[in-house]
Protein backbone atom coordinates (compact mmCIF):
# COMPACT_ATOMS: atom_id res chain seq x y z
CA UNK A 1 0.00 0.00 0.00
CA UNK A 2 0.99 3.78 -0.45
CA UNK A 3 2.44 4.09 2.93
CA UNK A 4 4.88 1.47 2.35
CA UNK A 5 6.20 3.16 -0.84
CA UNK A 6 9.42 5.27 0.07
CA UNK A 7 11.23 5.16 -2.80
CA UNK A 8 10.24 4.42 -6.18
CA UNK A 9 12.27 3.15 -9.58
CA UNK A 10 11.83 4.19 -13.04
CA UNK A 11 13.27 2.32 -16.06
CA UNK A 12 13.15 2.07 -19.90
CA UNK A 13 14.13 -0.47 -22.22
CA UNK A 14 13.93 -1.06 -26.20
CA UNK A 15 13.99 1.05 -28.80
CA UNK A 16 13.43 4.58 -27.71
CA UNK A 17 10.02 6.12 -28.63
CA UNK A 18 8.95 9.20 -28.81
CA UNK A 19 7.09 10.75 -25.29
CA UNK A 20 9.31 8.66 -23.19
CA UNK A 21 10.94 11.40 -21.59
CA UNK A 22 6.95 12.77 -21.14
CA UNK A 23 6.61 9.32 -19.14
CA UNK A 24 9.20 9.97 -16.94
CA UNK A 25 8.19 13.26 -16.38
CA UNK A 26 4.68 12.39 -15.27
CA UNK A 27 6.37 9.46 -12.88
CA UNK A 28 8.22 11.55 -11.08
CA UNK A 29 6.47 14.90 -10.74
CA UNK A 30 2.92 12.74 -9.67
CA UNK A 31 5.67 10.26 -7.30
CA UNK A 32 6.51 13.62 -5.92
CA UNK A 33 4.25 15.49 -5.67
CA UNK A 34 1.32 13.51 -4.66
CA UNK A 35 2.88 11.00 -2.13
CA UNK A 36 6.41 12.45 -1.22
CA UNK A 37 8.31 9.64 -2.63
CA UNK A 38 11.83 9.35 -4.01
CA UNK A 39 12.09 8.83 -7.33
CA UNK A 40 15.44 6.69 -8.69
CA UNK A 41 15.90 6.45 -12.46
CA UNK A 42 17.51 3.26 -13.68
CA UNK A 43 19.91 3.55 -16.48
CA UNK A 44 20.22 2.16 -20.13
CA UNK A 45 17.16 -0.81 -19.30
CA UNK A 46 18.04 -2.83 -16.34
CA UNK A 47 21.81 -1.56 -16.25
CA UNK A 48 21.51 0.40 -13.27
CA UNK A 49 19.81 -3.12 -11.49
CA UNK A 50 22.99 -4.95 -12.42
CA UNK A 51 25.45 -1.96 -11.77
CA UNK A 52 23.81 0.23 -9.08
CA UNK A 53 26.23 3.20 -10.02
CA UNK A 54 23.98 3.48 -13.27
CA UNK A 55 21.01 5.09 -11.20
CA UNK A 56 20.50 8.43 -10.96
CA UNK A 57 18.18 10.30 -8.50
CA UNK A 58 15.22 12.39 -10.02
CA UNK A 59 13.95 15.26 -9.39
CA UNK A 60 11.53 17.83 -10.13
CA UNK A 61 14.04 19.81 -11.03
CA UNK A 62 15.69 17.09 -13.52
CA UNK A 63 12.39 16.54 -15.41
CA UNK A 64 11.71 20.01 -16.03
CA UNK A 65 11.21 20.98 -19.79
CA UNK A 66 10.94 17.20 -20.84
CA UNK A 67 7.71 16.75 -22.15
CA UNK A 68 8.40 17.66 -25.83
CA UNK A 69 11.87 16.34 -25.46
CA UNK A 70 12.58 12.95 -27.74
CA UNK A 71 14.51 9.52 -27.00
CA UNK A 72 14.80 9.28 -23.42
CA UNK A 73 17.16 10.82 -20.59
CA UNK A 74 17.55 7.28 -18.88
CA UNK A 75 18.83 5.89 -22.24
CA UNK A 76 18.03 2.65 -23.09
CA UNK A 77 19.18 -0.59 -24.92
CA UNK A 78 17.63 -3.46 -26.63
CA UNK A 79 20.47 -5.96 -25.73
CA UNK A 80 20.19 -5.90 -21.78
CA UNK A 81 17.94 -8.85 -20.96
CA UNK A 82 19.58 -9.09 -16.87
CA UNK A 83 18.51 -12.60 -17.48
CA UNK A 84 20.84 -13.41 -19.95
CA UNK A 85 22.96 -10.53 -20.66
CA UNK A 86 25.30 -10.51 -23.53
CA UNK A 87 28.87 -9.70 -24.01
CA UNK A 88 31.22 -10.04 -26.55
CA UNK A 89 35.19 -10.67 -26.10
CA UNK A 90 36.81 -10.88 -29.00
CA UNK A 91 35.20 -13.75 -31.13
CA UNK A 92 33.93 -15.37 -28.31
CA UNK A 93 30.16 -14.20 -27.51
CA UNK A 94 28.64 -15.27 -23.87
CA UNK A 95 25.49 -14.48 -22.18
CA UNK A 96 25.25 -14.36 -18.02
CA UNK A 97 22.38 -14.39 -15.57
CA UNK A 98 21.73 -11.18 -13.63
CA UNK A 99 18.76 -11.98 -12.28
CA UNK A 100 19.74 -12.66 -8.74
CA UNK A 101 22.19 -9.93 -8.74
CA UNK A 102 19.65 -7.45 -9.57
CA UNK A 103 17.42 -8.59 -6.90
CA UNK A 104 20.17 -7.91 -4.23
CA UNK A 105 20.88 -4.65 -5.72
CA UNK A 106 17.14 -3.46 -5.79
CA UNK A 107 17.55 -3.91 -1.65
CA UNK A 108 20.94 -2.01 -1.92
CA UNK A 109 18.92 1.03 -3.97
CA UNK A 110 16.17 0.70 -0.82
CA UNK A 111 13.93 0.35 -4.11
CA UNK A 112 10.47 -0.58 -2.85
CA UNK A 113 8.77 -1.16 -6.56
CA UNK A 114 9.36 0.49 -9.98
CA UNK A 115 7.94 1.47 -12.86
CA UNK A 116 8.99 -0.22 -16.21
CA UNK A 117 8.21 1.39 -19.58
CA UNK A 118 8.55 -0.62 -22.48
CA UNK A 119 7.83 -2.69 -25.22
CA UNK A 120 7.02 -7.00 -25.53
CA UNK A 121 10.25 -7.95 -24.27
CA UNK A 122 10.97 -5.16 -21.75
CA UNK A 123 7.16 -5.96 -20.26
CA UNK A 124 8.52 -9.81 -20.59
CA UNK A 125 11.41 -9.04 -18.20
CA UNK A 126 9.29 -7.21 -15.51
CA UNK A 127 7.20 -10.01 -15.30
CA UNK A 128 10.06 -12.23 -14.88
CA UNK A 129 11.34 -9.74 -11.55
CA UNK A 130 7.41 -9.76 -10.61
CA UNK A 131 7.64 -13.47 -10.05
CA UNK A 132 11.05 -13.14 -8.34
CA UNK A 133 8.97 -10.92 -5.95
CA UNK A 134 10.46 -7.29 -7.15
CA UNK A 135 7.00 -5.02 -7.22
CA UNK A 136 6.49 -4.05 -10.91
CA UNK A 137 3.81 -2.05 -12.50
CA UNK A 138 4.28 -1.41 -16.50
CA UNK A 139 3.69 1.51 -18.69
CA UNK A 140 3.37 -0.08 -22.88
CA UNK A 141 5.52 1.59 -25.47
CA UNK A 142 6.47 1.10 -29.12
CA UNK A 143 5.72 3.04 -32.32
CA UNK A 144 4.87 0.05 -34.01
CA UNK A 145 1.37 -0.09 -31.72
CA UNK A 146 1.31 -3.79 -31.97
CA UNK A 147 1.02 -4.62 -27.99
CA UNK A 148 -2.06 -6.42 -27.49
CA UNK A 149 -3.01 -5.32 -24.41
CA UNK A 150 -3.80 -1.68 -25.18
CA UNK A 151 -5.58 -0.12 -28.58
CA UNK A 152 -2.82 2.43 -28.34
CA UNK A 153 1.14 2.77 -27.39
CA UNK A 154 2.25 6.32 -26.97
CA UNK A 155 4.96 7.07 -29.96
CA UNK A 156 2.99 5.68 -32.75
CA UNK A 157 1.26 8.91 -33.45
CA UNK A 158 4.71 10.80 -33.98
CA UNK A 159 5.68 7.68 -36.04
CA UNK A 160 2.29 8.28 -38.19
CA UNK A 161 2.91 11.91 -38.70
CA UNK A 162 6.49 11.59 -39.50
CA UNK A 163 5.73 9.16 -42.10
CA UNK A 164 2.38 10.86 -43.13
CA UNK A 165 4.88 13.91 -43.83
CA UNK A 166 7.20 11.84 -46.05
CA UNK A 167 4.38 10.50 -48.02
CA UNK A 168 3.11 14.05 -48.86
CA UNK A 169 6.55 15.08 -49.83
CA UNK A 170 7.15 12.49 -51.66
CA UNK A 171 3.71 13.00 -53.03
CA UNK A 172 4.69 16.22 -55.03
CA UNK A 173 7.73 15.11 -56.46
CA UNK A 174 6.20 12.10 -57.33
CA UNK A 175 4.27 13.54 -59.60
CA UNK A 176 6.48 15.94 -61.31
CA UNK A 177 8.72 13.33 -62.18
CA UNK A 178 6.22 10.96 -63.41
CA UNK A 179 7.96 7.98 -61.14
CA UNK A 180 6.89 5.28 -58.51
CA UNK A 181 8.15 5.90 -54.93
CA UNK A 182 8.48 3.93 -52.14
CA UNK A 183 8.36 4.59 -48.93
CA UNK A 184 10.00 2.06 -46.40
CA UNK A 185 8.51 2.69 -42.74
CA UNK A 186 8.90 0.39 -39.52
CA UNK A 187 7.01 -2.24 -38.37
CA UNK A 188 8.72 -5.67 -37.62
CA UNK A 189 6.15 -7.73 -37.32
CA UNK A 190 3.00 -5.28 -37.62
CA UNK A 191 1.58 -3.07 -40.72
CA UNK A 192 0.26 -0.16 -38.47
CA UNK A 193 2.14 2.38 -39.47
CA UNK A 194 2.23 1.28 -43.00
CA UNK A 195 -1.30 1.03 -43.28
CA UNK A 196 -2.41 4.42 -41.41
CA UNK A 197 0.40 6.51 -43.09
CA UNK A 198 -0.73 4.80 -46.57
CA UNK A 199 -4.52 6.13 -45.89
CA UNK A 200 -3.63 9.61 -44.51
CA UNK A 201 -1.03 10.26 -46.98
CA UNK A 202 -3.01 9.00 -50.42
CA UNK A 203 -0.75 5.93 -51.24
CA UNK A 204 -2.22 3.93 -54.27
CA UNK A 205 -0.15 0.92 -52.63
CA UNK A 206 0.36 -0.48 -48.98
CA UNK A 207 2.34 -3.59 -48.45
CA UNK A 208 1.73 -5.60 -44.86
CA UNK A 209 2.60 -8.51 -43.28
CA UNK A 210 -0.90 -9.45 -42.44
CA UNK A 211 -1.89 -9.14 -46.28
CA UNK A 212 0.22 -11.12 -48.70
CA UNK A 213 0.63 -9.47 -51.43
CA UNK A 214 1.92 -10.84 -55.21
CA UNK A 215 4.59 -8.82 -57.13
CA UNK A 216 2.10 -9.29 -60.38
CA UNK A 217 -0.81 -7.84 -59.03
CA UNK A 218 1.31 -4.68 -57.32
CA UNK A 219 2.38 -4.26 -60.80
CA UNK A 220 -1.10 -4.91 -62.54
CA UNK A 221 -2.22 -1.91 -60.00
CA UNK A 222 0.51 0.57 -60.95
CA UNK A 223 -0.02 -0.18 -64.45
CA UNK A 224 -3.70 -0.13 -64.40
CA UNK A 225 -3.16 3.77 -63.31
CA UNK A 226 -0.64 4.86 -65.62
CA UNK A 227 -3.30 3.75 -68.45
CA UNK A 228 -5.50 5.78 -66.53
CA UNK A 229 -3.08 8.16 -67.40
CA UNK A 230 -1.73 8.86 -63.34
CA UNK A 231 1.82 8.60 -64.32
CA UNK A 232 3.11 8.26 -60.60
CA UNK A 233 2.29 6.31 -58.10
CA UNK A 234 3.32 5.76 -53.93
CA UNK A 235 3.74 2.70 -52.26
CA UNK A 236 3.92 2.35 -48.28
CA UNK A 237 5.88 -1.18 -47.62
CA UNK A 238 6.66 -2.04 -43.91
CA UNK A 239 9.53 -3.00 -43.08
CA UNK A 240 8.07 -6.50 -42.14
CA UNK A 241 6.06 -7.03 -45.14
CA UNK A 242 6.33 -10.89 -46.16
CA UNK A 243 8.46 -11.00 -50.00
CA UNK A 244 6.62 -13.52 -52.41
CA UNK A 245 8.86 -16.16 -53.29
CA UNK A 246 8.61 -15.36 -56.96
CA UNK A 247 7.83 -12.70 -59.21
CA UNK A 248 6.97 -13.48 -62.58
CA UNK A 249 7.51 -16.75 -62.47
CA UNK A 250 11.54 -16.51 -61.43
CA UNK A 251 12.53 -16.52 -57.71
CA UNK A 252 13.37 -13.28 -55.68
CA UNK A 253 16.58 -13.33 -53.83
CA UNK A 254 15.80 -11.23 -51.21
CA UNK A 255 18.17 -8.18 -51.48
CA UNK A 256 20.47 -7.20 -48.35
CA UNK A 257 19.10 -3.30 -46.88
CA UNK A 258 20.23 -1.09 -44.07
CA UNK A 259 17.35 -1.66 -41.86
CA UNK A 260 15.36 -4.70 -43.63
CA UNK A 261 15.10 -6.36 -46.84
CA UNK A 262 11.48 -5.88 -47.66
CA UNK A 263 11.71 -1.85 -48.94
CA UNK A 264 14.88 -2.40 -51.36
CA UNK A 265 13.64 -5.96 -52.74
CA UNK A 266 10.47 -4.44 -53.21
CA UNK A 267 11.41 -1.44 -55.52
CA UNK A 268 14.69 -4.00 -57.17
CA UNK A 269 11.89 -6.12 -58.82
CA UNK A 270 9.32 -3.32 -59.17
CA UNK A 271 11.92 -1.71 -61.39
CA UNK A 272 12.95 -4.49 -63.17
CA UNK A 273 9.19 -5.21 -64.52
CA UNK A 274 7.68 -1.83 -64.49
CA UNK A 275 8.72 0.84 -67.35
CA UNK A 276 9.18 2.90 -64.83
CA UNK A 277 11.67 4.88 -62.65
CA UNK A 278 11.41 3.67 -59.28
CA UNK A 279 12.98 5.40 -56.29
CA UNK A 280 13.42 4.09 -52.44
CA UNK A 281 13.29 6.08 -49.32
CA UNK A 282 13.77 4.40 -46.03
CA UNK A 283 12.16 5.85 -43.42
CA UNK A 284 13.75 4.24 -40.02
CA UNK A 285 15.00 5.84 -37.12
CA UNK A 286 13.60 9.81 -38.22
CA UNK A 287 10.21 7.81 -37.42
CA UNK A 288 11.45 6.99 -33.42
CA UNK A 289 13.28 10.51 -33.07
CA UNK A 290 12.20 13.86 -32.26
CA UNK A 291 9.59 15.43 -30.19
CA UNK A 292 6.31 13.85 -29.49
CA UNK A 293 3.04 14.78 -31.00
CA UNK A 294 0.56 16.24 -28.58
CA UNK A 295 -1.51 13.23 -28.90
CA UNK A 296 1.51 11.17 -27.48
CA UNK A 297 2.45 13.66 -24.73
CA UNK A 298 -0.94 13.34 -23.35
CA UNK A 299 -1.32 9.93 -23.56
CA UNK A 300 2.34 9.68 -22.24
CA UNK A 301 1.41 11.85 -19.16
CA UNK A 302 -2.21 9.74 -18.46
CA UNK A 303 0.23 6.30 -18.61
CA UNK A 304 2.48 8.12 -16.31
CA UNK A 305 0.22 8.99 -13.44
CA UNK A 306 -1.97 5.99 -13.77
CA UNK A 307 1.11 3.71 -13.10
CA UNK A 308 1.99 5.49 -10.12
CA UNK A 309 -1.78 5.28 -8.84
CA UNK A 310 -1.42 1.75 -9.60
CA UNK A 311 2.03 1.80 -7.58
CA UNK A 312 0.43 3.34 -4.94
CA UNK A 313 -2.72 0.54 -4.71
CA UNK A 314 -0.01 -1.91 -4.65
CA UNK A 315 -1.88 -3.35 -8.31
CA UNK A 316 1.77 -5.16 -9.13
CA UNK A 317 2.09 -7.26 -11.76
CA UNK A 318 -0.30 -5.49 -13.67
CA UNK A 319 0.34 -2.63 -16.56
CA UNK A 320 -1.50 0.45 -17.46
CA UNK A 321 -3.55 0.70 -20.86
CA UNK A 322 -5.58 2.54 -22.88
CA UNK A 323 -9.32 0.90 -23.91
CA UNK A 324 -12.48 2.54 -25.17
CA UNK A 325 -10.44 6.31 -24.53
CA UNK A 326 -10.09 5.06 -20.68
CA UNK A 327 -7.16 4.33 -18.79
CA UNK A 328 -7.16 1.05 -17.28
CA UNK A 329 -4.73 -1.99 -16.35
CA UNK A 330 -3.90 -5.19 -17.62
CA UNK A 331 -1.91 -8.00 -15.63
CA UNK A 332 1.42 -7.98 -17.53
CA UNK A 333 0.80 -11.64 -18.57
CA UNK A 334 -2.16 -10.74 -20.61
CA UNK A 335 0.39 -7.75 -22.49
CA UNK A 336 3.21 -10.21 -23.54
CA UNK A 337 3.81 -12.38 -25.86
CA UNK A 338 0.60 -11.51 -28.11
CA UNK A 339 0.98 -9.44 -30.82
CA UNK A 340 -1.84 -6.94 -31.86
CA UNK A 341 -1.79 -7.63 -35.75
CA UNK A 342 -4.01 -5.44 -38.39
CA UNK A 343 -7.20 -7.51 -38.96
CA UNK A 344 -7.05 -7.80 -43.55
CA UNK A 345 -11.08 -7.58 -42.63
CA UNK A 346 -10.93 -4.16 -40.31
CA UNK A 347 -12.73 -0.87 -41.54
CA UNK A 348 -9.26 0.72 -41.83
CA UNK A 349 -8.51 -1.96 -44.36
CA UNK A 350 -11.98 -1.47 -46.13
CA UNK A 351 -11.46 2.00 -46.36
CA UNK A 352 -8.75 1.65 -47.85
CA UNK A 353 -9.50 -0.48 -50.67
CA UNK A 354 -12.64 1.70 -50.74
CA UNK A 355 -10.73 4.75 -52.09
CA UNK A 356 -8.43 2.42 -54.64
CA UNK A 357 -5.63 1.77 -52.28
CA UNK A 358 -4.39 -2.16 -53.67
CA UNK A 359 -2.99 -4.48 -50.65
CA UNK A 360 -1.15 -6.21 -53.92
CA UNK A 361 -3.43 -9.43 -52.60
CA UNK A 362 -6.10 -9.52 -55.65
CA UNK A 363 -5.97 -8.64 -59.10
O1 LIG B 1 10.14 -2.33 -32.31
C1 LIG B 1 10.13 -1.06 -32.79
C2 LIG B 1 10.99 -0.90 -33.98
O2 LIG B 1 10.75 0.41 -34.35
C3 LIG B 1 10.74 -1.88 -35.13
O3 LIG B 1 9.71 -1.52 -35.99
C4 LIG B 1 12.08 -1.90 -35.81
O4 LIG B 1 12.27 -3.10 -36.50
C5 LIG B 1 13.00 -1.81 -34.66
O5 LIG B 1 12.36 -1.02 -33.70
C6 LIG B 1 14.35 -1.25 -35.02
O6 LIG B 1 15.14 -1.25 -33.86
P1 LIG B 1 16.70 -0.92 -33.82
O7 LIG B 1 16.81 0.41 -33.16
O8 LIG B 1 17.29 -2.01 -33.02
O9 LIG B 1 17.19 -0.86 -35.23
Amino acid sequence: MAEQIRVLGIANGGGDCPGLNAVIRGVVITAIREHGWRVIGIRNGFDGLIWPERTVELTLASVRGLIQRGGTILGTTNRGNPFAYPAQNGDTSSVTDYSALCCENWKRLGLDAMIVVGGDGTLFIAREFCKRGLNMVGVPKTIDNDLSATEVTFGFDTALHVATEALDRLHTTAESHHRVMLVEVMGRDTGWIALHSGIAGGADVILIPEIPFTFENVCQAIEARIKAGKEFSLVVVAEGAKIPATAFGAPVVPSKGISSVSGVTVARVLGDHLKKEVRLNVLGHLQRGGSPSPFDRILATRFACSAVDLVARGAFGRMVCLRAGRIESAPLDDAVGKTKRVDPNCDHVRAARGVGITFGDRA
